[in-house]
């Protein structure tokens, strides 16, 4: 099962069935703050649609297609972290992420980003992470770039929220610029 420490007090868990109330516990008590830009939260209303996530995310693990984690701060839940079906012919993957706004501010998600960038990397000898971030989402934004990810260009009303079209930056880390950058510090808050 995939266990990481990231910080004191702070693990990434592979998400799993007996997971479903803590997760949807962290959703329902911060839905105005998590759907300025997730389209999943007005259509996650009962524990039954988490655990059909959850069981939909174990179903990709068991294919070895990547996983959904958790991520639990002091024993709560605090977030999610995971990634799309890797793509193993081209050895690509992209990831995508929440935490609950009590958690914000703390570097936590660059943590857990960069856990799964080690992950995709070393453990599945990946060649290329990519994140999707909208326009007007600065503080996701400021999470690949504080990694050191590149800029690579904008995908013009690529997410609809709400009724609302969103243009979206794509973000490209190279498994070379990963192992460079691990030579020397690049993270800075
Ligand atoms: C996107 C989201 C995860 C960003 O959360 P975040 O707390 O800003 O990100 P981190 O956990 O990496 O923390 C970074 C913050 O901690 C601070 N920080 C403190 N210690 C730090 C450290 N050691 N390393 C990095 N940052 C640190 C940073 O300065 C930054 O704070 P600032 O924005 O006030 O400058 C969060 O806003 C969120 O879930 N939003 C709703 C859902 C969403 O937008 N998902 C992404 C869709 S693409």
């Amino acid at each position: 099962m995939f266990r990481a420490s990231l910080l004191p007090g702070v693990e990434l868990k592979l998400l799993e069935e007996r997971h479903a109330y803590a997760l949807y516990s962290a959703i329902s008590s911060d839905r105005e703050y998590l759907r300025e830009w997730l389209p999943w939260v007005d259509a996650t209303r009962s524990t039954d649609d988490t655990r059909e996530f959850i069981d939909k995310s174990l179903r990709q693990f068991a294919k070895n297609a990547g996983f959904h984690a958790g991520i639990w701060v002091d024993g709560e839940y605090a977030g999610t972290i995971g990634c799309q079906a890797i793509n193993w012919a081209n050895r690509k993957v992209e990831l995508g992420y929440w935490l609950g706004s009590r958690y914000t501010g703390r570097g936590i998600m660059t943590a857990a980003v960069s856990a799964m960038c080690d992950q995709a990397f070393d453990e599945w000898s990946l060649n290329r992470v990519q994140l999707q971030c909208a326009a007007g989402n600065v503080r996701s934004q400021a999470i690949p770039r504080r990694l050191g990810f590149r800029e690579e260009g904008l995908i013009e009303q690529g997410q609809l929220l709400y009724g609302k079209f969103h243009d979206l930056i794509v973000f490209g880390m190279l498994r070379s610029m990963w192992e460079r950058n691990r030579q020397g510090p690049v993270l800075s808050s």
